[in-house]
């Protein structure tokens, strides 16, 4: 079974990716990662972002393995990836390692914003995670703030809006709700009640002919 969950910044995708994975016994990928992890390596190199060529490189460079989540996960790398995941080159280098990833022989669950549009448009699952700007903010805050980041709620709140309008508006793969998706809005449920939500959705969901991606 192939889980696809996609979703703006913060709205809680993550989570119950990470949940609805352990609750099925499935690996979980969280495509995000892919692309901050790029954005890292053209930093680390003292690479721009828009240096197509350097960023396919270090896309194509990536292992899985050796990422560093707690180095990938800070606001600053966010803002980097959603940068680098704009150019139509870094989506086609990072788009196998994303199709094998969901090819494993019991599924997968991947999270990100064009897993049901784009990387696995036959996914049995399809899942679009939402929840307001405002609320959204508040939580990545909070994550950042426990991260021991400075942060001030206008600046995260000015940061989502200007990734969302990045992400929504990109010539490929933009963030869109697939036709065929359920669209769950987090934005007045805790984790718990947004995961009974998402589980209801998979369950329903999930009957539906099983196609691999
Ligand atoms: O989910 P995240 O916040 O870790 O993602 C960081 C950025 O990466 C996001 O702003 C846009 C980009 N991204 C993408 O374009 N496609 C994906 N499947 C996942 C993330």
């Amino acid at each position: 079974m192939i889980i696809a969950i996609d979703g703006p910044a913060a709205s809680g995708k993550g989570t119950l990716a990470r949940k609805l994975a352990a609750h099925f016994g499935l690996p979980h990928l969280d495509t995000g990662l892919l692309y901050r992890a790029t954005a890292y390596a053209l930093l680390d190199l003292g690479a721009r972002l828009d240096d197509e060529d350097q960023a396919v490189a270090a896309a194509r460079g990536l292992a899985l393995a050796d990422f560093d989540e707690e180095k990938l996960r800070g606001a600053d790398m966010g803002e980097a990836a959603s940068v680098v995941a704009a150019q139509p080159a870094v989506r086609a280098a990072l788009l196998d390692v994303q199709r094998s990833f969901a090819k494993r022989p019991a599924g997968a669950v991947l999270d990100g914003r064009d897993i049901g549009t784009v990387i696995c448009p036959d996914a049995d699952v399809k899942i679009f995670v939402t929840a307001n700007s405002e609320t959204r903010a508040n939580r990545r805050a909070i994550e950042l703030a426990r991260r021991g980041e400075d942060v001030d709620y206008a600046s995260v709140l000015a940061d989502i809006r200007k990734r969302d309008e990045r992400d929504s508006h990109r010539s490929t793969a933009p963030l869109t709700i697939a036709p065929d998706a359920v669209v769950l809005d987090t934005s007045e449920l805790g984790i718990e009640a947004a995961f009974a939500a998402a589980l209801k959705i998979a369950q329903s969901q999930k009957t539906k002919s099983s196609t691999p991606c």
